[in-house]
């Protein structure tokens, strides 16, 4: 469909931009694409902006001459002669086979056109069968990305708090869950709200979840080792570390960290020493984390066509958080560098809570981890997907490593500044449209796309747990708890 005709404008058209004056029948709106024919072969475009002119308003001392006596209305046709111009930034040329960049401008008079589908999804590189995400607005076109691409380095997904981050995850998770078994990663998710738990109930996927709650994880505590336990409880001192290594390779196999607390008791180890170590594993202890096995097995953890959550939601500690996320992340890294489990997917909500850039060692337990798969998980097909609110406190190290981003609402700057030095691929176009998109829409950038796309998410098939937290359901429980003691101590009376 004819949408108007190129215009010979200022400093236009060039070979990165053009105006043209849209036709009365055509609606263009800011965003959508374009295409026009020149001899190197099909431009594509998208409308930047929209301009209206009016000659008979251009001329300020005449408007307000005419306005004061009576209105220029009265006397010009002057609605006739309103006309919009739209803005096109040139993205690039199909010239039969793939695209190129522009070189040459288009002539003004040249018709522009809408897009053909099949050239637009050439160009941003969508697939078929690729991830339903949601569709391209103005455009009748579902955006779909390969899986390859999306998954196979690593996916961030930056918004402020509310912009539909964990919603958005919900998509991507329901798309991996309808993969057959034998095309799929294995999907392991670190729930720290709970917010994904109830897929596990949902009657389509629910033989395809499984939820590991974070008080039931037990960490064997013969299979971690001396260099963990003294970056856990950040101890420095080597004589210290000598005596603890000696004791744990002192255990027969089968050991718990009762076992271990004991055999620190009776050994001969200097009183000093003894007194710390001993803190140390009792403060381990008190965790509760740590059994005589690991559960679960990575092999339950991570299967193919799998998703299995780790609900922290109980979990308040940090600490302990940041210690179950760092060993089980590192095992089933390891393992699958070994080839002993499937390729899989980490997901993580609230990813500056396990790789902050700015924390201590001591405060930052998994972060190390989790880098090490940043730089080295896309050689095994070991994947994370970031998620968080606050990309300036994620460290630079992951983000940078992160090849595709999508990105729903970012409002603070220092958070947009963070991500387009992060990211060649963010265009100024792009950023201008970050902190003005509402919950719904996201920008894809990075691999995943050959270049930045407005998606409008699409609605969820099933229902990941919406917590109802507000003030007023949070006061009327409270209330009723209350009537509901004084109750029961009165009828005790
Ligand atoms: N694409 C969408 N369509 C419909 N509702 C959405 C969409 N994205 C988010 N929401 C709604 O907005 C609210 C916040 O979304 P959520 O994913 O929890 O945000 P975040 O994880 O970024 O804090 C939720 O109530 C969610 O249902
Ligand atoms: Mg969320």
């Amino acid at each position: 469909m004819n949408l108007g005709t190129v215009i010979s404008f200022i400093e236009t058209p060039s070979t990165g931009r053009f105006h043209f004056t849209i036709d009365k029948n055509a609606t263009v709106r800011k965003g959508q694409f374009v295409q026009l024919e020149i001899e190197d072969g099909k431009i594509i475009g998208r409308v930047s902006d929209i301009i209206k002119t009016n000659r008979y308003f251009m001329r300020p001392e005449a408007v307000n001459e005419y306005q004061n006596s009576g209105g220029i209305e009265e006397i010009f046709p002057t609605t006739e002669w309103e006309y919009l111009i739209a803005e096109v930034n040139i993205l690039g040329v199909f010239d039969g086979n793939g695209f190129k960049n522009s070189l040459f401008p288009p002539s003004p008079g040249t018709d522009v056109n809408e897009p053909e589908i099949e050239i637009i999804k050439k160009f941003f590189g969508l697939e078929e069968n690729g991830i339903h995400m949601g569709e391209m607005p103005h455009h009748k076109l579902d955006a779909k990305f390969s899986l390859n691409k999306l998954f196979k380095k690593h996916l961030a997904i930056l918004a402020i708090s509310g912009a539909g981050k964990s919603y958005l995850t919900g998509i991507l998770l329901e798309e991996l869950l309808t993969k057959e078994k034998r095309n799929s990663p294995g999907v392991v998710i670190i729930d720290t709200h709970g917010e994904y738990t109830n897929l596990a109930e949902s009657k389509d996927f629910a033989t395809r979840v499984k939820v590991f709650s974070s008080e039931e994880m037990r960490i064997g505590f013969q299979n971690i080792r001396t260099y963990d336990i003294a970056s856990i409880q950040s101890i420095k001192s080597g004589t210290q570390i000598r005596e603890l290594d000696k004791i744990l390779h002192s255990l027969k196999s089968n050991y718990s960290i009762s076992d271990a607390i004991s055999k620190i008791d009776e050994s001969d180890i200097a009183t000093k020493t003894k007194d710390v170590l001993l803190s140390h594993l009792i403060s381990l202890q008190r965790t509760g984390i740590f059994g005589l096995s690991d559960y679960p097995k990575s092999e339950e953890l991570v299967k193919q066509g799998q998703v299995s959550i780790i609900d922290m939601s109980d979990c308040i500690s940090m600490k302990k958080k940041q210690i179950l996320t760092r060993y089980f992340s590192g095992k089933i890294f390891h393992q699958r560098r070994a080839g002993t489990l499937p390729p899989f997917v980490l997901i993580l909500e609230e990813a500056h809570q396990y790789i902050p850039q700015m924390a201590t060692k001591e405060n930052a337990l998994c972060r190390s981890i989790l880098q090490t798969i940043a730089r080295e998980g896309r050689k095994f097909n070991a994947s994370l997907c970031l998620i968080s609110q606050r990309p300036v406190n994620l460290s630079t190290t992951v983000l940078s490593q992160c090849n595709t981003k999508i990105i729903l609402r970012v409002s603070n700057p220092y958070d947009i500044e963070y991500i387009r030095n992060s990211s060649e691929a963010l265009t100024k176009d792009a950023i201008d449209q970050i902190s003005t998109l509402p919950v719904g829409y996201g920008i894809v950038i990075g691999e995943a796309v050959n270049a930045p796309l407005l998606v409008k998410i699409r609605k969820k098939k099933i229902n990941v747990l919406e917590r109802d937290d507000s003030m007023e359901k949070v006061c009327n429980e409270f209330y009723d708890r209350a009537e509901k003691n004084k109750k029961d101590s009165k009828a005790f009376v």
